[in-house]
């Protein structure tokens, strides 16, 4: 398969036509990005790690019978996904207390919560990406009712999932931003990518930090940390 013109550049993904308008090529890049753009740099091989991470996750989650955009991995750094609309409505998932929710609660980094959390935000830069609740969903058409139940349904779903497989591997799933888009007939799939850059990872013993937030609050170690969650998720 090959690129026929650039039609979008994230900050951290490039996609691309192909000569099937049913698949488009997805691009990882090094760029790394934070605070919505305004920090910038590169993370070596950022690129590679992320696809390759994403690549494993969703066909893991693939075979828990998730519907997901990937079609296959056509090299190092690019996927091969199928052409959706995206729902401009990101979905996070928090299994414990950090970064956004730790600051708006008042609450410890790291500490327990009853129960897993799900909230909603804007995919816009412009705004820089606000928490939205139904209301305010509804009243921009960004989703339907039966949209965001399915959703909602399919990131707990994602969810028990990962966190589980991650465990395995000696990572804590903290929380993650995950996009869904909807095909021809209207089927909401899992698109984006699930990797460092979108999750907060820590080591499941020390609870150190193995992900983004390395980038964001200059902790160092950024490349080692992407690359040992790849080392991990491959076994
Ligand atoms: P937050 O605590 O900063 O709201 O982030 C929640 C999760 O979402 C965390 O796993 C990182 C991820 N995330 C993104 O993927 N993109 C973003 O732009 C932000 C701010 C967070």
């Amino acid at each position: 398969m090959k690129k026929v013109k650039m039609i979008y550049e994230g900050k951290a993904k490039k996609l691309y036509k192909t000569y099937n308008d049913d698949q488009l090529i997805c691009e990882f890049k090094d760029d790394a990005t934070a605070f919505n753009g305004e920090k910038k740099d590169e993370i070596k091989n950022k690129g590679e790690i992320n696809a390759e991470l994403t690549n494993i996750l969703f066909k893991m989650l693939a075979k828990k019978g998730i519907k997901t955009h990937l079609i296959n991995k056509i090299n190092k750094t690019d996927l091969l996904v199928k052409n959706l609309d995206i729902i401009p409505v990101e979905v996070v998932i928090r299994n414990k207390a950090a970064g956004s929710l730790a600051k708006r609660l008042g609450k410890e980094e790291g500490s327990k919560m009853a129960q897993p959390v799900l909230e909603f935000y804007y995919k816009s830069d412009e705004l820089g990406d606000p928490l939205l609740n139904k209301n305010h969903i509804f009243i921009e058409n960004l989703a339907t009712e039966k949209d965001l139940e399915k959703m909602s349904e399919m990131a707990f779903k994602i969810n028990r999932y990962l966190k589980k497989y991650l465990a395995k591997r000696n990572i804590d799933l903290i929380d993650f931003k995950i996009e869904f888009g909807k095909d021809k007939k209207g089927k909401i799939h899992l698109a984006d990518e699930i990797t460092p850059d979108t999750c907060r990872l820590w080591d499941i013993n020390t609870q150190k930090k193995l992900d983004k937030d390395r980038f964001r609050r200059e902790l160092g170690e950024i490349e080692g940390a992407y690359q040992e969650i790849l080392n991990r998720v491959r076994n």
